[in-house]
Parts: structure tokens; sequence; C-alpha cells
């Protein structure tokens, strides 16, 4: 049985009556920029992550772009984060003329070692990106601490970590601002690209306002270049629909989840992902390793679902430190050896809520299989 990596038709076919209704109605009003839908999208968004303000954007990628603009960020300035990461997180620092500063990860939950982060502030440093990788927040407290000693900017990657929790905090309230994106393979995914920054600190959120509608305050004056980064209705009024069943997803997603746990606890050529007690997960992607120096080969398992059609993928192959965008930056390989070699051993297996029993077996069992049981 062929098992896809993601299947976004079965998840539309619970909702499709209720999205189509919210569509149709932007479509109706024509108000097709801004607008009551967006509002109300950034209104629900910013409360279910515990943050005052919603600021929606054009895509993750612009969300984190604007808050870097919005935090002050531009040439000279360092930004530290971490090496494994979408290409996004980095993208962005270096568009503003800033330079990203690569920290390599905790192999356990392949989040920024944040205990390393204190020691790669300089002088430049302007702000810093937690990535909270697979749906899992990065170790916040730490991070916090170096911030308020340096008046740093933390801007949390939270593109993959809507509702993702840490201690009770929510992703994206914790730092000075979260940004997420409803990419539709995300766990709250829109119908094309969208993104939302969220915070509670009211000047940046106005300075948000303003630069993604091309730094105009008031209209046609222009004190700061900004950029079109603005949410289209559309997208809110989809993305408004599926929040409403977000908590379910993830709890179906945490379900799956255990499940795998349960069938890869009996093999040491796999290890499950970890997940810290005080961290709420919610399973973005459900990522696991098959180590080298325990015999395994994680090609070698990629190639095996492969040929049985099922679902797979390697987030991420080639750590941000060894981009050859990022040459001049002088990494070399070596220079963060864990999140090289997580690059080496990771494999993401299907996980979306709507997976059958029958799927998730036939998943496990050809990973059991590859891996010699
Ligand atoms: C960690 C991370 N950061 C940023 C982004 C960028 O989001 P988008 O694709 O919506 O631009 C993504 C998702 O693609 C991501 O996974």
């Amino acid at each position: 049985m062929a098992v896809p990596l993601l299947d976004l038709v079965a998840q539309y076919r619970k909702i499709r009556e209720e999205v189509r209704a919210a569509v149709d109605a932007v479509l109706d009003s024509q108000v097709c920029i801004g607008g009551p839908k967006v509002a109300e999208c950034e209104k629900a968004v910013a409360a279910y992550s515990d943050a005052k303000f919603g600021i929606g954007a054009s895509s993750g990628t612009d969300a984190l772009l604007n808050a870097l603009m919005s935090a002050g960020v531009g040439r000279n300035d360092e930004v530290i984060t971490t090496t494994f990461t979408f290409f996004a997180t980095a993208g962005c620092i270096a568009r503003l003329g800033a330079r990203p500063v690569f920290v390599d990860i905790d192999p356990k939950t392949y989040n920024i070692d944040a205990k390393m982060v204190a020691r790669r502030v300089s002088r430049k440093t302007k702000a810093i990106i937690p990535v909270h990788l697979f749906g899992q927040m990065a170790d916040m407290e730490p991070i916090m601490e170096v911030a308020r000693q340096r008046r740093l900017a933390i801007v949390e990657d939270a593109a993959q970590a809507v509702g993702a929790t840490q201690k009770g905090k929510k992703a994206g309230s914790v730092g000075t601002c979260g940004c997420f994106s409803f990419f539709p393979s995300k766990n709250l995914g829109g119908a094309g690209d969208g993104g939302m920054i969220v915070t509670s600190d009211a000047t940046l959120a106005e300075m948000c306002t303003v630069m993604r509608n091309h730094g105009s305050k008031p209209k046609y004056h222009h004190k700061y270049v900004g950029g079109n980064f603005r949410l289209d209705p559309i997208q809110a009024a989809v993305i408004t629909v599926k929040l409403k069943y977000l908590e379910e997803w993830h709890e179906a997603r945490r379900a799956n989840a255990a499940y795998y746990d349960a069938r890869f606890g009996g093999s040491k050529k796999i290890v499950t992902p970890y997940v810290e007690p005080h961290n709420r997960m919610i399973y973005n992607q459900y990522v696991i390793r098959i180590p080298a120096d325990r015999g395994g080969s994680r090609d070698q398992v990629e190639a095996h679902l492969n040929a049985k059609k099922i679902g797979n993928a390697i987030y991420y192959p080639v750590p941000l430190h060894l981009q050859q965008c990022f040459a001049e930056l002088a990494y070399k390989e070596g220079d963060l050896p864990h999140a090289e070699q997580a690059a080496r051993e990771v494999l993401a297996l299907p996980i979306y809520p709507e997976l059958t029993e029958a799927q998730r077996d036939e998943v496990a069992t050809a990973v059991l299989e590859a891996v010699g049981g």
C-alpha cells in the first residue's frame, strides 16, 4: 500500500463546505486586500498564541523578513541562528545585508544548542532567531537570558510550531515576536502562501504593520522602506476555519507519534524523536534518526521506503553553514558537527492527522524491515 508523506485532500474533504463558504464570502465581498477577514484571522491566531497582536504576512519568509526589518536589523549587524533549519531563516538575515552567525544543534532535539548562543554574541549582534524545529520549541530560557543582558531582539521562527508550548508558554509568545508559516504542509496550512507575526510589543506591532505596506504611513508617505508583506483575505479565511480544528489535528499527530515511538522502541538502529518533558510538541514532522555508528544507513532506509512508495523526506540534507551562497562566511565541514551528522542521519515519516491505522502500520513495518528489525 502506498502512503503519501502528507494527504491534504483527506483533510480538505472534512472541512470542504466550511472552507468554501468562507472563501465565497471573501469573493462576494470583493474585499481582496486587508479587510475584516484578515483582522479576524490576526486576532484569532494572536489569541491562540497568547500574544496581544497578530500581523498577517504573505508567507512565513516575509513574516521573518518583516520582523527583522522592524526590529532594525540591517547592514553589518549579526544575527545568531541555528544552522539546521529551512533556508528562509538565514536567507532573511542575509537579504538585509546582515551576517548570519550559525550555531550547532543539540543532537537530541535538533534545535539550536541554547548554551552555545552566549558565546557567539559580539558587539555587532542585533538579534537571535531560535527555530522551533519539527514542532518542538527551542530551549528559550538561556536565549532570553542573553537577550536581557545584551538587549537583543528575539525573533522566534515558529514556522513549524504554531501551538507548541514550553513550560506552558506558547511558541511565538516568549521572544520579542514569533513568526508562523501557513505554507500548506504546515500544521496550520493555507490554500497557498501565508504567514503571521505575533507579538505583545505594541511598538513592534505598529512597525510591522507599517513595514508590511511599503513602510507607508500616512498613505504615500514613507519614513521607512518596507515591502508588500500582506496576508490576503482568502488565505486568512481558510486559516480562520482551520484554526478551530488545530488542537484536534495536533492530538491526532501526537497519537501517531506515540504509535511509531512504540513500534520503533525496540530497535537499536532507530532513534525516535526526543521531546523535552517541559515541551509540548506538535509534530509538524516526525523525524527519526538512523545512526551510522550503530550500523544503520539512512540512505538505505530511504531507498526501501521509496521502493515501497512510502512518503518520506530529509529535513535537511545540507546544513546552512555549508551552503554555497554562504561560502564567504568561511565555515567548513566539521565546524558544526552535530548538525552535519543529523543531516546525514535524519528521515521524516508520514505523521499527518488523517493517517489511518493500516497506513501507519505499513510505514512502521517498512521502516523496521529496512533496518532489519
Ligand atoms: C523553519 C522555517 N522557517 C521559515 C519557513 C518559511 O515559511 P514559508 O514557506 O511560508 O515562506 C519555513 C517553511 O517553509 C520553515 O519551515
